[in-house]
């Protein structure tokens, strides 16, 4: 192993995370704990109207009585959303029983290229009740809204595909009413994800079910 690539390795990739969870608070907006404070009321989240990767239609009341960890991505990504997904999983496994109380929930913001077909292959990869979302180009943009997300096509020449996505990467918690409890930079390890996600459910109304 050259040290010394390893060291400029790292640099880059401190850089880069730093700069991500930069980006990224900016695109959420104010802290969401001052705006659910102020307004006694969760600003981001909401209803939505989509199709699963079994082409059934699904609506947050879907998820009554559930917390959701909510990723919004594309398939083709190379490398952000593998990594949040992969880390979703695993907390929710580190979670034990009560993994079960958290349905992870995947949102294509590319719906021309991820067909409910393309979502059942790649949510496959990820944890077995996960969750993936695709809908018309009317219900990306409204489910984004609600959720404060960000996406946009971009040219994508270092690859053979046409384009890609930039998105924003971060994971939302939704609680059991669907209301938004908390969100974690795509690169939270999976222990550090399970452990807040773990205090918020035992803070539920009526605590953990298990
Ligand atoms: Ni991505």
């Amino acid at each position: 192993m050259n040290l010394r690539l390893l060291f400029v390795s790292f640099v880059f990739f401190a850089i880069g995370a730093a700069a991500a969870v930069a980006v990224l608070s900016n695109r959420l907006g104010p802290p969401s704990a001052t705006v659910i404070k102020v307004e006694g009321k969760a600003a981001v989240g909401g209803n939505f109207s989509l199709t699963d990767q079994t082409g059934r239609r699904i609506t947050q009341d879907d998820f009554a009585g559930r917390h959701m960890l909510v990723f919004f991505g594309f398939t083709s990504c190379p490398d952000v959303c593998p990594i949040a997904l992969q880390t979703v999983t695993q907390a929710i496994d580190l979670l034990g029983e009560r993994g079960a109380l958290v349905t992870p929930i995947f949102i294509s913001i590319d719906p021309e290229r991820d067909t409910v077909e393309q979502l059942a292959t790649y949510v496959d990869q990820f944890h077995p009740r996960m969750v993936g979302l695709t809908g018309s180009e009317q219900e990306i943009k409204a489910v984004t809204k609600a959720y404060r997300a960000y996406y946009q096509r971009v040219a994508d020449e270092s690859s053979s595909e046409d384009y890609a996505m930039d998105h924003t990467s971060i994971i939302y918690l939704m609680d059991d009413r669907g209301e938004y409890a908390a969100h974690f930079a795509f690169n939270t390890s999976a222990e550090e994800m399970a452990r807040r996600v773990g205090a918020i459910l035992e803070a539920a109304p009526g605590g953990p079910s298990t």
